[in-house]
């Protein structure tokens, strides 16, 4: 189950949540939270906006939540390479397990550009890539957000205790 409370939404995903490999995204950290709850939060804003324009959503919302299914085939390569090489990990890793159509390829292969260089071909992963961007924005900010809240805090505690020591 995700955290969202649109029970379309949630059966559209479940086949891909039920996968073991899939719920390894967990483990690993992503802008501050997991892989997982990013991909689910990119999904979902797929699903909402490609449900408001009357698109595929289904077919979208599945391309979404496999865009970044990848789990330590980067570890060897840097930083640049891991932004450019993963979306072809995700393509492989998905079509282990699903039959993809030529627009979901495109979907998870370009929601990078332009870092990866070939732009997206359908208007559905034009909608992923802003999705994605969208949604690493946020959770940078909400990272961020914490820090400074843990920050202010370990400051108020020195300033409490200094203030109580003279
Ligand atoms: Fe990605
Ligand atoms: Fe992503």
């Amino acid at each position: 189950m995700s955290r969202y409370t649109d029970l379309e939404f949630e059966r559209i995903i479940s086949p891909v949540l039920e996968i073991e490999e899939f719920n390894q995204l967990k483990f690993i950290t992503h802008h501050g939270i997991t892989r997982y709850d990013h991909s689910v939060r990119v999904a979902y804003l797929s699903y909402k906006i490609c449900k408001a324009l009357h698109l595929d959503y289904k077919e979208v919302t599945i391309a979404a939540l496999l865009h970044d299914f990848f789990l330590d085939e980067v570890e060897h390569e840097n930083n640049a390479q891991k932004l450019r090489l993963h979306p072809e990990y995700a393509v492989k890793n998905a079509s282990k397990y699903f039959d993809l159509t030529e627009r979901q390829i495109d979907i998870i292969s370009t929601h990078m550009f332009p870092v990866t260089f070939a732009p997206p071909k359908y208007i559905e992963s034009w909608i992923v890539d802003f999705a994605d961007d969208i949604a690493a924005f946020y959770e940078k900010g909400y990272c961020m957000h914490r820090e400074l809240r843990t920050s202010m805090f370990l400051f108020m505690f020195l300033v409490v205790n200094f203030v109580k020591m003279r």
